[in-house]
């Protein structure tokens, strides 16, 4: 136990980024030890896509992520590009298919993308060390010494792989950001994305009841456009549209939710009017949406319960534009406690954008979500754990 053993490389956290990079490090015949406190690697590869794990994107490209600088990840991922991680899957015989908009999921687990690299570190000889808590990094005489649970470690090069503060139940910590700033670096400010909102209370108890009902919206603000699907769920809004605005959302602000994507309600409102006078708003809103849904939405907009022939052009202009342009202004969101993902993170100015090399510290590494690089929903996320896990094991 007291004895160091030395390596050429010690890789902290065996998550999607950290189990890439350790195969490959050591397929180029490195001495690698893959360090993790979880009893399991790869554990929010085991829970994401709903258990089938969304492992890239078709359309994966660097309009995809957000960071501070926009520039940085272009290298990485065009290096080491979806086709080549489907390539991999596809070495290993795992069936998938296309879900929807180029997402590609496993046909059966998400576990065999956890065994796939997991077998590829066994075939090159790359250690994996589960249940092994990091008491302390230092670094002397060109040394990294990684004191643990299980030991001292010693290498000359050190790749941080431990991702963000996301789902802490699943084994999230600061230890990457603490890492980075004990070398110097500056950790850009980190928040939840991917997170579904929570609404003020007075619209949650009015929506609450429309829990489980989802409707396709297109969700906007200054920065972002998203046209996916909006849930209503017992604390606020949910599903894919809400996740993506989710990560272009600072707190206090208002985003608007097209709630008829594609139509002008307007006009099919006032055709509605000259053809079917006798027809009462809150049925005419039936013809588009769920009643439940429509009779709510009503209340909550306060609009009269008359026939459209009482309707007034202004009232009907209002209806409408309540529809294709809902201001929502969330409370909050759920935080990391369901976040997909942190946006934020370890500042790119201070990596190389062709190595994930710290600029500042000799031998040290930082790869995945550690790093103020942060993808849409869809696959992104992961394509970019393989690919700055590709860029850095390629220079190692
Ligand atoms: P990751 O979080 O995968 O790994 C970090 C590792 O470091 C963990 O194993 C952890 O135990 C370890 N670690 C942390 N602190 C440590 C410490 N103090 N000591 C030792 N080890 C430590 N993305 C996508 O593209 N498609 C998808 O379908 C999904 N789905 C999804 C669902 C859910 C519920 C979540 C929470 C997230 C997703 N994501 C996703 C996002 C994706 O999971 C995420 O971006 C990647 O896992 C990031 O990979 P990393 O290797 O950087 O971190």
């Amino acid at each position: 136990m007291s004895s160091v053993q030395h390596y050429d490389v010690i890789i902290i956290g065996a998550g999607a980024a950290g189990l890439h990079c350790a195969w490959q490090a050591a397929a180029k015949g490195l001495k690698v030890m893959l360090v993790d406190h979880a009893k399991q690697a790869g554990k929010k590869i085991l829970i994401s896509g709903g258990g089938r794990c969304n492992f890239t994107n078709l359309y994966a490209s660097p309009e995809n992520y957000l960071s501070n600088n926009p520039h940085f990840c272009k290298s990485a991922l065009s290096r080491y590009t979806q086709w080549d991680f489907i390539a991999l899957v596809e070495k290993h015989g795992i069936a998938y298919h296309e879900k929807t908009l180029g997402q590609l999921f496993c046909d059966d687990s998400a576990k065999a993308i956890v065994h796939m690299l997991l077998d590829e570190c066994a075939q090159y000889g790359a250690k994996v060390q589960l249940r092994t808590d990091i008491e302390s990094v230092t670094y002397e005489a060109e040394q990294y010494r990684v004191q643990t649970s299980q030991g001292s470690l010693q290498a000359p090069q050190l790749v941080v792989a431990c991702g963000g503060l996301s789902m802490p139940k699943l084994g999230a910590t600061p230890l990457g950001y603490q890492l980075a700033e004990q070398f110097g670096h500056t950790i850009l400010p980190v928040r939840a994305g991917l997170v579904p909102f929570t609404l003020h209370e007075q619209q949650k108890q009015a929506y609450s009841e429309l829990s489980g009902l989802s409707l396709d919206v297109v969700a906007t603000n200054e920065r972002a456009s998203f046209k996916e699907a909006m849930l209503f769920t017992h604390r606020g809004l949910s599903g894919p549209a809400m996740l993506q605005i989710s990560s272009y959302w600072q707190p206090g602000e208002t985003f608007y939710v097209d709630l008829l994507p594609g139509r002008d309600a307007l006009t099919e409102l006032q055709r509605l009017k000259q053809h079917h006078p006798r027809q009462s708003l809150r049925t005419a809103l039936q013809q588009w949406f769920p009643k439940r849904f429509a009779l709510t939405f009503a209340d909550q907009q306060g609009w009269p319960d008359r026939n459209l022939a009482d309707c007034s052009n202004a009232l009907l202009e209002n209806v409408a534009s309540q529809l294709q342009n809902w201001p929502v202004k969330p409370n909050g969101t759920e935080g990391y406690r369901t976040a997909e993902v942190t946006l934020g993170g370890v500042d790119t100015d201070q990596l190389s954008s062709k190595t994930m090399a710290s600029k500042l510290q000799p031998g040290l590494f930082f790869i995945g979500e550690v790093v103020d690089v942060t993808g849409w929903l869809g696959g992104y996320n992961f394509q970019w754990a393989w690919a700055s896990a590709h860029a850095c094991a390629e220079s190692l």
